[in-house]
């Protein structure tokens, strides 16, 4: 086998994500302390935004400055390197999980057993489904009272479109938990309540008809479990990792990350049955991994927020190939060779400089502006990774400037502040006025907060009260033309010169969609592969 076969067989690239509060944070250090990565508890909670005031959010990313090592977190565990990414806790920065969720092979989805699918978790879940990722559901919190376990696989078919099987199931539950019976390793795990210990209790259970199992839960729990096996195993196919892999099947583990429960064997499944970095579409055609040539794109931009030091560091995933420190490479957006003197990886808490990196990799460099999320890099071929998709932002403002005398600032500030993916930028056909889309109200503070503290510009938002941006197509130019002259002011272009339609609401949307068969109106900006996957 080449060396970049054995590289690549060895990465597992993924994201955690969930509702807030259903556990995200706990489970990521759980794993991190697992891979030996951190050794105390508390280290990744620091940089959870919680507050919803734009000075402590921008306090925070002081904090973390520009090493972020908490971005990507790198850790070995077993033979295997994991490339954890890190996704914002906080609601309004949707838009860039959605973008991390690009840039992984597969995911695992936290779900509360109390709360059970709440509204973000569905959305997210979106996203997985429209790009066929694999995903592995945690129910987490079994130390509360939850809901029943059958209602819960019930309800997350439902609500995620998704086929669940169960691969762990959980004895009782709340203050009468009993532990996990793994229905796939065919053993049990007694629980017993310890945020500082690692569970380790494991008893092995061949046939769970064996009466020694009423001493080890009590009669009625291990009846209970028989019962429930006995459903699980009438209603599931047996388990079978194909379908996960495809994307249409959703194994679920039980368990409790603040008591270090049910992780260890979900993470022994992961490191099993998660995909190695798969092949990624681009405009051209699709690249795997395993081809020579290293590509690889840009899915996330941090700003130093430390006026002093404006650089920026660009995060890109690498998508085949092997990338190597001061080698030139080509940014095929602007056309132009490039070559990076100190590219950062980030294994454990340290940020390090690489000589060379893997696909399935996640590489950060070092910018001084001239990356925009999405950009790729070859070693000459003309190609864009597609799948980096906008979508409908939920609040939109215009951009006013309070200080005629730094135009240049706010037209600079806003243009980089948009590059970095902080929100979207739409610029009206006529009078060239800009509406900023955002998924949050945080993210506005955050601009205007930015805008002033790192260019010097002052500006306010006026709330416009857009439903949803749609992105314009059509084949018949002539219709297209005449739905933008009578649009007007509601026609604006992307970030990319694209057209887009903000629909004043959902009845008018739906008005023109009837009128105008001729063309097609999309919710995100990249229809094409959202239609194909
Ligand atoms: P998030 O990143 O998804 O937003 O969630 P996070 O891990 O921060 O967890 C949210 C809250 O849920 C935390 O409590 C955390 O301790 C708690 N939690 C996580 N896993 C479990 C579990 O298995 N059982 C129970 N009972 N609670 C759990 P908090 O009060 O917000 O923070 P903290 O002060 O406890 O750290």
């Amino acid at each position: 086998m080449g060396a970049i076969q054995e590289e690549i067989q060895r990465r597992r690239t993924f994201a955690i994500i969930s509702h807030p509060d259903a556990g995200k944070t706990t489970l990521t250090e759980k794993f991190l302390l697992f891979g030996g990565a951190i050794q105390t508890a508390g280290a990744v909670k620091n940089n959870k935004i919680t507050k919803t005031a734009a000075s402590d959010f921008m306090e925070i990313e002081r904090q973390r400055g520009i090493s972020v090592a908490t971005s990507v977190m790198a850790f070995h565990y077993r033979d295997r390197l994991i490339n954890l990414l890190d996704t914002p806790g906080h609601k309004d920065f949707a838009e860039d999980t959605y973008r991390t969720l690009t840039a992984v092979d597969s995911v695992i989805l936290v779900v509360d057993c109390v709360k059970g699918v709440e509204a973000q978790t569905e959305r997210l879940m979106e996203v997985c489904r429209m790009r066929s990722t694999p995903v592995i559901i945690f129910i987490n919190k079994m130390d509360l009272e939850g809901q029943d376990p059958f209602d819960l696989l019930d309800e997350l078919e439902e609500k995620l479109q998704i086929q669940v099987r169960p691969l762990s199931w959980p004895i009782s539950g709340g203050h009468s938990f009993k532990g996990v019976y793994s229905l796939y390793e065919k053993e049990l795990r007694l629980f017993n309540p310890d945020k500082t210990k690692i569970a380790k209790e494991v008893v092995s259970v061949a046939d769970i008809a064996d009466p020694d199992l009423d001493d080890l839960v009590t009669p009625e729990h291990a009846d209970q479990l028989r019962n429930d096996v006995e459903l699980i195993e009438g209603v599931y196919e047996p388990w079978d990792s194909a379908p996960y892999l495809e994307g249409h099947l959703a194994p679920v583990f039980f368990g409790s990350a603040v008591n270090n429960f049910g992780i260890q064997e979900m993470l022994d499944t992961f490191i099993d049955i998660a995909p190695d970095p798969r092949p990624r579409a681009t405009d051209v055609r699709e690249v795997l991994p395993t081809e020579s040539g290293f590509t690889g794109f840009i899915f996330k931009i941090h700003a130093n927020i430390d006026p002093r030091h404006r650089d920026r560091i660009a995060f890109m995933r690498i998508c085949s190939g092997k990338f190597q420190r001061n080698t030139f490479y080509q940014h095929t957006r602007l056309d132009k060779k490039m070559k990076f003197a100190n590219p950062a990886t980030f294994l454990a808490q340290d940020k390090n400089v690489v000589d060379e990196a893997w696909p399935g990799d996640v590489v950060g460099l070092y910018d001084t502006g001239t990356f925009k999320i999405g950009d790729t890099l070859t070693e000459g071929e003309d190609m864009v990774f597609r799948g980096i998709p906008s979508f409908s932002p939920e609040i939109f403002k215009e951009l006013v400037n309070k200080d005629p005398m730094k135009s240049k600032q706010l037209e600079k500030g806003i243009q980089q502040l948009t590059d970095e993916g902080v929100a979207q930028l739409f610029v009206r056909s006529l009078g060239n006025r800009k509406i900023v889309g955002t998924v949050g109200e945080l993210q506005f503070e955050v601009i205007q907060y930015r805008l002033e503290h790192e260019y010097g510009a002052k500006c306010e938002f006026q709330a416009k009260s857009y439903y949803k941006a749609c992105w314009i197509v059509s084949d018949n130019e002539a219709k297209l033309d005449e739905f933008k002259r009578i649009k007007g002011t509601d026609m604006v272009t992307d970030k990319d010169g694209n057209d887009v339609f903000l629909a004043p609401s959902k009845f008018l949307l739906d008005m023109e969609i009837a009128n105008y068969p001729e063309l097609e109106f999309h919710f995100t900006s990249e229809f094409k592969t959202a239609q194909a996957s």
